[in-house]
């Protein structure tokens, strides 16, 4: 292995390919979705399978000339070089000087990456056997709570990345969950938050699990005294039962010692070169682990492996990460659409926008490029979104007929996980099919009132069509299928991070509010004599000070 950075990618506007980007998408008014989708020779480019998924872009406001442009751009710009030196370890996080190598936490175990004379593979491997003696113990009852009880309840306590991973797949892969294990997730420092997790749970038969890559976030560490004496309380106040009950996941064993967890043996370990939103397949995944036992993990961890080797070797007009990736870049880089919306038909998915909206703008919300200069382009869009039917009888009304065009990404299941519920889940899947013709093709006011519809009315019923869409599709959520789709997104940020010549990997625009309400927390008590802050914020502070005490 070369130690050898890639170059960083050259500033994208100033590029031949860019350019010629940019003369497409000053055409883009002109362009007519609907005789393109006549056009099987297009289709036959931008429907492509693999892993189980099939991708389906030819909803996009995409034709041959601008997927050859798009392909263009991402050779031009180094992506699959700079792939390369990630999945080799190379410390292309250069911002905090860090490889970036969450995808050796799917390595099989047979496999081997050196990484500074270390071979990480192995590493992660001690670490999983470990998660999985400890999480099958749970869930057989071999490993009790303090007083011998069997554990019923799994709290998670964590934040960010720390939490939305291990929430978002634990939500998603509920029907293959311990149902006798009810495991709840903490992450605000809302007090209401903790609670309301921890309401009608026993002390007694509650497993505590605290997530935090660095053990210092506020939030987390606030909730996990709150827990602990919340458990203490419930057991007899034997400082052994945080021993028994409470365990932490992080890479920082000096601060989880001083947190008064023993690290030898209550925690597990991960590595500086995975990201915070990067960290569901490791030790973070704990509560994941117990609720669906390791084998199910192990599944998870597969089809995250199956997506990094396609990313690796399939050829960028058939390579799903490469391809999404350039859907969203021409939409938010070239078209200028600000937000993305992201629409699984699946409830058990409800936490999938959340997920995918830190994975993205936490890693792709960047101004600048890794040498400090200006992007001088749109890097990532605003992602947010909700389960389908749920979006469709609140917000699709503003996709079909607003003025802003909000590009959507439909993410469904031809099968239920698990059951005989086929009826409803092709309801379900009819619907997302409905919405993608809708979105696309539209209703103009010329069909509208050969439909029937009076002249008054018919503008109004109108949709304009036009809408980008992309549809993902798989034959049914399961863990193996989560990890594919997880690993899908991870590798779409990578590539426009990359064809942008960003910093995906650092997130230090979150910095600077950390600080700030470190230092605002004890002003609220009243006891700071003085109030260093402009005008605006000291009497916001007055304000709280006075309805606190009044
Ligand atoms: O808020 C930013 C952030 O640093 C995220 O990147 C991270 O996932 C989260 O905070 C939690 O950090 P930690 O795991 O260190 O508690």
């Amino acid at each position: 292995m070369s130690d050898q950075l890639p170059p960083i990618a050259p500033p994208a506007a100033g590029t031949p390919e860019w350019a010629a980007l940019e003369r497409l998408a000053a055409g883009d008014s002109a362009f007519d979705l609907r005789p393109t989708l006549n056009d099987s020779e297009r289709r036959n480019r931008l429907v492509v399978e693999g892993c189980g998924l099939r991708l389906d872009l030819t909803r996009q406001r995409i034709d041959g000339e601008t997927l050859d442009a798009l392909l263009a751009l991402a050779a031009a710009q180094g992506v699959q070089t700079r792939a390369k030196a990630m999945f080799a370890g190379q410390p292309i996080n250069t911002t905090e000087d860090r490889a970036v190598l969450h995808t050796a936490l799917r390595l099989p175990r047979a496999s081997s990456l050196v990484v500074d004379g270390v071979d990480v593979v192995v590493e992660v491997h001690t670490e999983l056997d470990r998660m999985a003696a400890f999480s099958s113990a749970v869930r057989d009852g071999s490993r009790t709570a303090h007083g011998g009880q069997r554990f019923r309840s799994v709290v998670n306590i964590g934040i960010g990345g720390s939490n939305l991973g291990p929430e978002m797949a634990t939500a998603a892969l509920r029907p293959f969950a311990d149902p006798d294990l009810d495991v709840r997730f903490v992450s605000n420092v809302d007090p209401a938050h903790l609670d309301a997790a921890l309401d009608g749970l026993d002390p007694r038969e509650t497993l505590v699990i605290v997530c935090s890559k660095t053990f210092t976030t506020l939030e987390t560490l606030t909730n996990a005294k709150a827990a602990r004496d919340w458990l203490l309380a419930g057991t007899g106040g034997d400082s052994t039962a945080v021993a028994a009950q409470m365990v932490a996941v992080s890479s920082a064993a000096d601060e989880v010692a001083e947190f008064g967890i023993d690290p030898q043996t209550g925690m597990f370990g991960f590595w500086d070169w995975v990201g915070g939103r990067y960290s569901v397949d490791s030790a973070i995944g704990l509560s994941l682990m117990v609720a669906i036992g390791p084998e199910q993990f192990a599944e998870f961890l597969a089809g995250m492996h199956e997506i990094d080797l396609h990313f690796q070797t399939a050829v960028p007009e058939q390579n799903l990460p490469i391809l999404l990736a350039l859907a969203w870049l021409w939409n938010g880089s070239l078209l200028r659409h600000e937000t993305v919306a992201v629409l699984p038909y699946s409830s058990d998915l409800h936490r999938l926008p959340a997920y995918l909206q830190q994975l993205d703008m936490e890693s792709n919300g960047k101004h600048v490029r890794l040498d400090g200069t200006p992007v001088g382009v749109e890097t990532g869009p605003i992602v947010w979104g909700e389960a389908g039917t749920d979006g469709q009888h609140a917000f699709h009304q503003l996709l079909h007929q607003g003025t802003r065009i909000v590009p959507c990404d439909l993410i469904g299941f031809a099968k239920p996980a698990t059951g005989n519920q086929q009826e409803r889940q092709d309801l379900l899947v009819a619907n997302l099919i409905a919405q993608a013709e809708a979105l696309s093709l539209g209703s103009s006011e010329a069909e509208q009132l050969a439909a029937g519809d009076s002249p008054e009315i018919a503008a109004h019923r109108a949709c304009e069509g036009g809408r980008p869409v992309t549809v993902l599709l798989a034959e049914r959520l399961d863990p193996r299928t989560l990890g594919r789709l997880i690993a899908l997104y991870e590798h779409k940020v990578f590539v426009e991070g990359a064809i942008w010549g960003i910093d995906s990997f650092d997130q230090w625009g979150v910095q600077l509010g950390k600080l700030l309400a470190r230092r605002v927390g004890p002003e609220l008590t009243g006891a700071a004599a003085e109030l260093p802050h402009d005008p605006s914020t000291v009497e916001l502070i007055e304000a709280v000070r006075t309805l606190r005490d009044g």
